[in-house]
Protein backbone atom coordinates (compact mmCIF):
# COMPACT_ATOMS: atom_id res chain seq x y z
CA UNK A 1 0.00 0.00 0.00
CA UNK A 2 1.87 3.13 -1.03
CA UNK A 3 -0.91 5.32 -0.21
CA UNK A 4 -0.19 7.77 2.83
CA UNK A 5 -2.72 6.81 5.52
CA UNK A 6 -3.94 9.76 7.22
CA UNK A 7 -5.24 9.75 10.88
CA UNK A 8 -7.05 12.43 12.03
CA UNK A 9 -7.50 13.04 15.92
CA UNK A 10 -11.47 13.54 16.64
CA UNK A 11 -12.86 15.64 19.35
CA UNK A 12 -16.61 16.06 20.63
CA UNK A 13 -16.26 19.24 22.74
CA UNK A 14 -18.74 19.79 25.58
CA UNK A 15 -16.90 23.44 26.01
CA UNK A 16 -14.36 25.88 24.63
CA UNK A 17 -11.86 24.13 27.14
CA UNK A 18 -11.92 21.00 25.84
CA UNK A 19 -11.81 22.43 22.48
CA UNK A 20 -8.28 23.90 23.72
CA UNK A 21 -7.31 21.26 25.53
CA UNK A 22 -7.31 18.35 22.70
CA UNK A 23 -5.44 20.97 20.18
CA UNK A 24 -2.77 21.54 22.55
CA UNK A 25 -2.05 18.22 22.44
CA UNK A 26 -2.79 17.27 19.18
CA UNK A 27 -0.94 20.18 17.64
CA UNK A 28 2.45 18.84 17.68
CA UNK A 29 2.13 15.88 16.50
CA UNK A 30 -0.88 16.16 13.84
CA UNK A 31 -2.13 18.60 10.59
CA UNK A 32 -5.80 18.29 11.56
CA UNK A 33 -8.00 18.13 14.07
CA UNK A 34 -11.63 17.07 13.44
CA UNK A 35 -14.18 18.72 15.73
CA UNK A 36 -17.51 16.77 15.85
CA UNK A 37 -20.16 19.57 16.10
CA UNK A 38 -23.72 18.43 17.29
CA UNK A 39 -27.19 20.52 18.06
CA UNK A 40 -28.92 17.89 20.14
CA UNK A 41 -31.56 17.58 17.44
CA UNK A 42 -29.86 15.81 14.04
CA UNK A 43 -28.26 13.92 16.76
CA UNK A 44 -28.96 13.00 20.32
CA UNK A 45 -25.98 14.89 21.83
CA UNK A 46 -24.72 18.20 22.42
CA UNK A 47 -21.49 20.18 21.92
CA UNK A 48 -20.05 23.93 21.46
CA UNK A 49 -22.09 24.69 17.80
CA UNK A 50 -21.04 29.07 17.40
CA UNK A 51 -18.73 29.27 14.83
CA UNK A 52 -17.69 32.39 16.08
CA UNK A 53 -15.93 30.50 18.98
CA UNK A 54 -14.23 28.48 17.28
CA UNK A 55 -11.88 31.70 15.95
CA UNK A 56 -11.00 32.09 19.42
CA UNK A 57 -8.72 29.27 18.99
CA UNK A 58 -5.35 30.22 18.49
CA UNK A 59 -3.64 26.93 16.90
CA UNK A 60 -1.53 25.77 14.01
CA UNK A 61 -3.97 22.77 13.20
CA UNK A 62 -6.44 23.14 10.65
CA UNK A 63 -9.76 21.99 11.50
CA UNK A 64 -12.45 19.31 9.82
CA UNK A 65 -15.41 20.57 10.96
CA UNK A 66 -18.09 17.46 10.86
CA UNK A 67 -21.53 18.84 11.02
CA UNK A 68 -24.11 16.86 12.82
CA UNK A 69 -26.68 19.69 12.92
CA UNK A 70 -29.20 20.32 10.85
CA UNK A 71 -28.34 22.69 7.53
CA UNK A 72 -30.82 24.83 8.11
CA UNK A 73 -30.18 28.54 5.96
CA UNK A 74 -29.08 29.90 9.39
CA UNK A 75 -26.31 27.11 10.04
CA UNK A 76 -24.80 27.06 7.00
CA UNK A 77 -23.87 30.64 6.60
CA UNK A 78 -22.55 30.62 10.14
CA UNK A 79 -20.48 27.80 9.34
CA UNK A 80 -19.12 29.40 5.63
CA UNK A 81 -17.85 32.23 8.00
CA UNK A 82 -15.91 29.54 10.67
CA UNK A 83 -12.27 29.28 10.60
CA UNK A 84 -12.74 25.77 9.92
CA UNK A 85 -10.75 24.76 6.32
CA UNK A 86 -13.38 22.10 5.33
CA UNK A 87 -16.81 21.38 6.30
CA UNK A 88 -18.55 17.98 5.62
CA UNK A 89 -22.03 18.42 5.85
CA UNK A 90 -24.75 15.28 6.51
CA UNK A 91 -26.52 14.57 3.50
CA UNK A 92 -29.52 13.50 5.65
CA UNK A 93 -29.49 16.96 7.17
CA UNK A 94 -30.95 18.70 4.31
CA UNK A 95 -34.57 19.26 2.91
CA UNK A 96 -33.81 18.36 -0.63
CA UNK A 97 -31.16 17.44 -3.10
CA UNK A 98 -31.35 21.17 -4.51
CA UNK A 99 -30.26 22.23 -1.08
CA UNK A 100 -27.07 19.69 -0.79
CA UNK A 101 -25.90 20.61 -4.12
CA UNK A 102 -26.36 24.34 -3.39
CA UNK A 103 -23.98 23.85 -0.16
CA UNK A 104 -21.49 22.08 -1.42
CA UNK A 105 -21.01 24.69 -4.27
CA UNK A 106 -21.10 27.28 -2.18
CA UNK A 107 -18.54 25.76 0.41
CA UNK A 108 -16.42 25.53 -2.34
CA UNK A 109 -16.73 28.83 -3.30
CA UNK A 110 -15.65 30.74 -0.38
CA UNK A 111 -12.40 28.58 -0.37
CA UNK A 112 -13.14 26.00 1.95
CA UNK A 113 -12.76 21.94 1.53
CA UNK A 114 -16.12 20.35 1.36
CA UNK A 115 -17.34 16.62 2.11
CA UNK A 116 -20.47 14.89 2.76
CA UNK A 117 -20.58 12.64 5.62
CA UNK A 118 -22.78 9.44 5.35
CA UNK A 119 -25.08 7.55 8.27
CA UNK A 120 -24.44 3.46 8.57
CA UNK A 121 -27.55 3.36 6.65
CA UNK A 122 -27.49 6.00 4.24
CA UNK A 123 -26.94 4.31 0.25
CA UNK A 124 -23.92 5.45 -2.07
CA UNK A 125 -27.04 6.73 -3.99
CA UNK A 126 -27.25 9.79 -1.71
CA UNK A 127 -23.72 11.19 -2.71
CA UNK A 128 -23.12 10.08 -6.09
CA UNK A 129 -24.80 12.86 -7.93
CA UNK A 130 -21.85 15.18 -6.15
CA UNK A 131 -18.97 13.41 -6.40
CA UNK A 132 -17.26 15.32 -8.91
CA UNK A 133 -17.27 18.71 -6.48
CA UNK A 134 -16.32 17.03 -3.42
CA UNK A 135 -13.06 16.95 -1.58
CA UNK A 136 -14.08 13.85 0.59
CA UNK A 137 -16.81 11.48 1.32
CA UNK A 138 -16.85 10.61 5.49
CA UNK A 139 -18.46 7.09 5.24
CA UNK A 140 -19.83 6.72 8.71
CA UNK A 141 -19.02 3.39 10.64
CA UNK A 142 -21.26 4.63 13.98
CA UNK A 143 -24.25 6.31 14.29
CA UNK A 144 -23.32 9.75 14.51
CA UNK A 145 -23.53 10.90 18.36
CA UNK A 146 -21.32 9.59 20.74
CA UNK A 147 -17.40 8.19 20.82
CA UNK A 148 -16.60 5.20 22.01
CA UNK A 149 -19.77 3.07 20.11
CA UNK A 150 -18.78 -0.42 18.48
CA UNK A 151 -17.65 -0.36 14.80
CA UNK A 152 -20.49 -1.59 12.31
CA UNK A 153 -18.61 -4.08 9.96
CA UNK A 154 -21.35 -4.05 7.83
CA UNK A 155 -20.88 -0.85 6.23
CA UNK A 156 -17.39 -2.10 4.66
CA UNK A 157 -19.21 -3.14 1.53
CA UNK A 158 -20.17 0.48 0.75
CA UNK A 159 -16.51 1.72 1.53
CA UNK A 160 -15.60 -0.65 -1.11
CA UNK A 161 -18.22 0.12 -3.74
CA UNK A 162 -17.50 3.44 -3.24
CA UNK A 163 -13.67 2.94 -4.19
CA UNK A 164 -14.79 1.42 -7.66
CA UNK A 165 -17.08 4.20 -8.57
CA UNK A 166 -14.85 6.97 -7.15
CA UNK A 167 -11.21 5.72 -7.57
CA UNK A 168 -9.30 8.94 -7.27
CA UNK A 169 -11.49 10.34 -4.21
CA UNK A 170 -10.56 10.66 -0.84
CA UNK A 171 -12.38 8.03 1.51
CA UNK A 172 -12.79 9.20 4.93
CA UNK A 173 -14.10 7.07 7.64
CA UNK A 174 -15.19 7.92 11.13
CA UNK A 175 -16.66 5.29 14.25
CA UNK A 176 -15.00 2.57 16.01
CA UNK A 177 -11.39 3.07 14.17
CA UNK A 178 -8.74 1.43 16.34
CA UNK A 179 -6.24 -1.16 15.05
CA UNK A 180 -7.91 -4.22 13.64
CA UNK A 181 -10.83 -1.65 12.04
CA UNK A 182 -8.48 0.64 10.71
CA UNK A 183 -6.96 -2.40 8.68
CA UNK A 184 -10.28 -3.37 6.98
CA UNK A 185 -11.22 0.43 6.08
CA UNK A 186 -8.06 0.85 4.66
CA UNK A 187 -8.25 -2.57 3.08
CA UNK A 188 -12.05 -1.24 1.42
CA UNK A 189 -10.54 2.08 0.50
CA UNK A 190 -10.49 4.26 3.32
CA UNK A 191 -7.35 6.68 2.74
CA UNK A 192 -8.66 9.09 5.79
CA UNK A 193 -9.50 8.25 9.52
CA UNK A 194 -11.04 10.27 12.55
CA UNK A 195 -10.22 8.64 15.22
CA UNK A 196 -12.02 9.68 18.59
CA UNK A 197 -11.58 7.10 21.94
CA UNK A 198 -8.67 5.42 20.05
CA UNK A 199 -6.24 8.40 20.90
CA UNK A 200 -8.10 10.84 23.93
CA UNK A 201 -8.40 9.05 27.23
CA UNK A 202 -5.93 6.10 26.69
CA UNK A 203 -3.01 7.79 29.04
CA UNK A 204 -0.38 8.42 26.25
CA UNK A 205 -2.10 9.78 22.92
CA UNK A 206 1.44 10.03 21.25
CA UNK A 207 1.97 6.30 21.99
CA UNK A 208 -1.69 5.47 20.69
CA UNK A 209 -1.25 7.83 17.69
CA UNK A 210 1.55 5.90 16.47
CA UNK A 211 0.47 2.62 17.10
CA UNK A 212 -2.60 3.46 14.95
CA UNK A 213 -0.10 4.85 11.86
CA UNK A 214 1.73 2.16 12.08
CA UNK A 215 -1.38 -0.46 11.51
CA UNK A 216 -2.04 1.78 7.85
CA UNK A 217 1.53 1.70 6.49
C1 LIG B 1 -19.41 10.20 16.19
C2 LIG B 1 -18.31 11.17 15.83
C3 LIG B 1 -16.97 10.51 15.74
C4 LIG B 1 -16.50 10.01 17.05
C5 LIG B 1 -15.28 9.17 16.90
O1 LIG B 1 -20.60 10.86 16.13
O2 LIG B 1 -18.57 11.76 14.60
O3 LIG B 1 -16.03 11.42 15.17
O4 LIG B 1 -16.20 11.04 17.95
O5 LIG B 1 -15.06 8.53 18.09
P1 LIG B 1 -14.64 6.98 18.13
O6 LIG B 1 -13.36 6.90 17.38
O7 LIG B 1 -14.48 6.72 19.61
O8 LIG B 1 -15.75 6.20 17.53
ZN1 LIG C 1 -16.90 12.78 13.54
Amino acid sequence: MNDVIEIIPAVIPKSFAELEAAAKLVAPHCSWLHVDVMDGVFVPNTTIQNPLEFHQLKTSLKLEAHLMIWATPEARNAWFDSPAERLIWHVEAFDSPDEIKRTVESTKAIGKQVGLALNPETPLSAVEPYLDKLDTVLVMTVKPGFAGQKFEESVIPKIAALRQIWPNGTISVDGGIRVGTARQVVAAGARRLAAGSALFGVGDFVEALRLLRGTTV
